[in-house]
């Protein structure tokens, strides 16, 4: 049994799998996971992908259970090992959105059904996911090639989106501002990564120079769900890091800009320019759906 906790663990061959079933499955609906249940468990909002997993699940003919974790006992303080032992054991997939990735490891070890990383504080796996099909799909990827900037801060979305370009080979430039970093495990799995794939890692403090010669601009929330305390900190530290008509004109002529939502325009992208990209945009929020549906039945080895 596998778990889709980073996509630290899988190889390229599964990513592109999962990334080919979705197509299919977009073009070609099947009911594949006949009578299979799927837990939901939320620590904080979502739009996107519960909307993904119970559709998934549904349209792949199982059925989801979507649970609050304030409304659990875990909630109130009931250890998240016995939560696992009981709805690990109850159904065929957990799928969680927690505030600290160590509770998805914790869930994991416990757990006998997979356990899918719905979000976590480091990363967002089947976002970068989706991206991928949207990619795809928009004819940016040449000579299996990627060239990536993402604009933005160096949590969930960026996390994953550098492993997944360390391990397909992409060329992807990061900008963050100066006092911000890359976490030590991500940076250790991309560098030693890159030199088996040959993906080309950079690291920028400025948006212009990641953003020269790019397919594919991607930008998230300066603000992430639970840093809004922070608020006033983060838009000083990320002053000059929106993406706006000056920055799009570095990037390719061509370039496609990808944004996990939800938006904040003004901050990591103008109005005009995510109007401007809207509909790439939201084909890619939609395409959550299809490898949500792939990644499913990859884990139950239905693929
Ligand atoms: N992109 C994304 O994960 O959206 P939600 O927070 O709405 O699920
Ligand atoms: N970085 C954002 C992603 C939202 C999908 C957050 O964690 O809130």
């Amino acid at each position: 049994m596998r778990h889709f906790l980073t996509l630290m663990d899988f190889t390229k061959e599964d990513i592109l799998a999962i990334v080919d079933h979705a197509i299919k499955l977009k073009t070609n609906p099947k009911k594949l996971l006949h009578d299979k249940t799927l837990a939901m468990i939320f620590e904080k909002n979502s739009t996107r992908t519960r909307m993904a997993f119970e559709l998934a699940i549904t349209e792949l003919g199982g059925k989801a259970i979507f649970l609050d974790s304030n409304d659990l006992q875990l909630g109130r303080g009931e250890p998240i090992k016995d939560t696992a032992r009981v709805i690990g054991s109850m159904v065929d997939f957990v799928m969680m959105r927690v505030k600290n990735h160590d509770s998805l490891i914790e869930f994991a070890k416990y757990s006998k059904a997979p356990v899918i990383n719905g979000l976590s504080e480091l990363y967002h796996p089947t976002q970068i996911l989706g991206d991928l099909l949207t990619i795809k799909e928009w004819g940016k990827e040449k000579d299996n090639n990627v060239k990536i900037a993402f604009v933005g801060d160096s949590n969930n979305v960026c996390n994953s989106w550098l492993i997944a370009s360390a391990i397909l080979g992409y060329e992807i430039s990061i900008a963050i501002p100066e006092n911000y970093n890359i976490n030590t495990q991500v940076w250790d799995f991309v560098t030693k990564k890159s030199e088996i794939s040959g993906a080309k890692i950079s690291l920028f403090h400025n948006k212009f120079d990641a953003l020269k010669n790019k397919d594919v601009v991607i930008t998230d929330t300066w603000i992430s769900m639970g840093e809004e305390k922070e608020k006033e900190n983060k838009i000083k530290d990320f002053a000059g890091f929106i993406i706006d008509d000056d920055a799009m004109r570095q990037a390719n002529g061509d370039a496609i800009l990808l944004h996990c939502l939800p938006a904040y325009r003004g901050f990591e992208v103008s109005e005009m320019v995510f109007e401007k990209h809207s509909k790439v945009i939201f084909e890619e929020a939609v395409n959550r759906l299809y490898v949500v549906k792939a990644l499913l039945c990859f884990l139950n080895k239905s693929l």
